[in-house]
């Protein structure tokens, strides 16, 4: 909501928790690329992500993993790049990256088409998660890799986010991760979705499944908390679980330059999809 008048949430049929009209959502994604890109971008090179391969980055935001993979794969690989809104991620001038306006859940993707599909903060904001991993292994060829990537801020792992916060300020903590649940709950979202991930992958059929924990605990005056603080105020105030004074205080708190505090657990999880066993020998094929 930018002018209280106009909700641009309510413009599409899905429910996002994150306003794409607000004037400094680009700003947003790309700093939340600046806090989590490290560990996704070292998780995709461990994959083996190469020269050649072919890439869909799903629900891309400002494009930092789809420009990053263009670079990977050069000039004998390609990387698709879809999202709801792709306006932060075009323009990039690189001749193996498109970047498309496209649902993933009700626009058609490729069967068995790409060596790797990889989805960040994604799956946490649909309600039809379980239908979209569907669509992302289905697109995946065999031999080739699923990587998603979501929070976990629930119940036992916020109060454990809480515990980074600075000493005295664990009980604004609990009261804004306790907000940001409900916010997303009734969005549709879900802010456990990361620890979700691993059963899902091996559950969608997925073989080699591991995944990883992770949680960056940041100086004051990062901006990316900052800024979805700032995005999310009306659903977080809407939750009743934490007064306009509390939510105010928490932003100046984490704007302090001599302060440090964790925004949230993020997983990381991959799998393979399983290769076809040859017809006549039962072998399976290498990836
Ligand atoms: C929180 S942002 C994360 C952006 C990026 N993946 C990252 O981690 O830097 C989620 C993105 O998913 C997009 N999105 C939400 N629902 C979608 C859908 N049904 N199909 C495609 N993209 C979607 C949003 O427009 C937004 O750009």
């Amino acid at each position: 909501m930018t002018d209280g008048t106009h909700d641009s949430r309510l413009d599409t049929a899905d429910r996002y928790v994150f306003d794409r009209a607000w004037e400094r959502e680009h700003e947003r994604l790309a700093a939340l690329e600046a806090v989590y890109d490290g560990v996704t971008l070292d998780r995709l090179a461990g994959l083996g992500v190469a020269e050649g391969w072919r890439c869909l980055e799903v629900g891309c935001g400002a494009g930092s993993v789809a420009r990053w993979l263009a670079g990977r794969v050069g000039a004998t690989g390609s990387v698709e790049a879809i999202d709801l809104d792709p306006r932060f991620a075009d323009g990039h001038g690189l001749p193996n990256l498109t970047v498309r306006r496209q649902d993933v859940l009700t626009d058609p993707l490729p069967a068995d088409a790409y060596d790797l599909v990889h989805a960040r903060a994604l799956l946490e904001h649909l309600p039809a998660r379980e239908e979209a991993l569907h669509r992302l292994v289905t697109a995946t060829r065999p031999g080739g890799w699923v990587m998603v990537e979501d929070f976990d801020i629930e119940g036992a792992m916020a109060a454990a986010v809480a515990r980074y916060w600075p000493v005295g300020h664990g009980e604004l903590a609990d009261r804004l991760y306790a907000a940001l649940q409900a916010a997303f709950g009734n969005a549709g979202g879900y802010a456990g979705c990361g620890r979700w991930l691993p059963d899902a992958l091996a559950d969608a059929g997925l073989a080699e499944v591991g995944a990883l924990v992770h949680a960056p605990v940041l100086p004051g005056g990062t901006p990316f908390l900052v800024l979805t603080l700032r995005q999310l105020r009306t659903p977080l105030l809407a939750t009743g679980r934490i007064t306009a004074q509390e939510l105010d205080a928490t932003v100046e708190l984490i704007q302090r330059q001599e302060v440090r505090y964790m925004p949230n657990f993020m997983v990381t999880a991959w799998g393979r999809r399983p290769s076809r066993p040859d017809r006549r020998t039962g072998a399976r094929t290498p990836g």
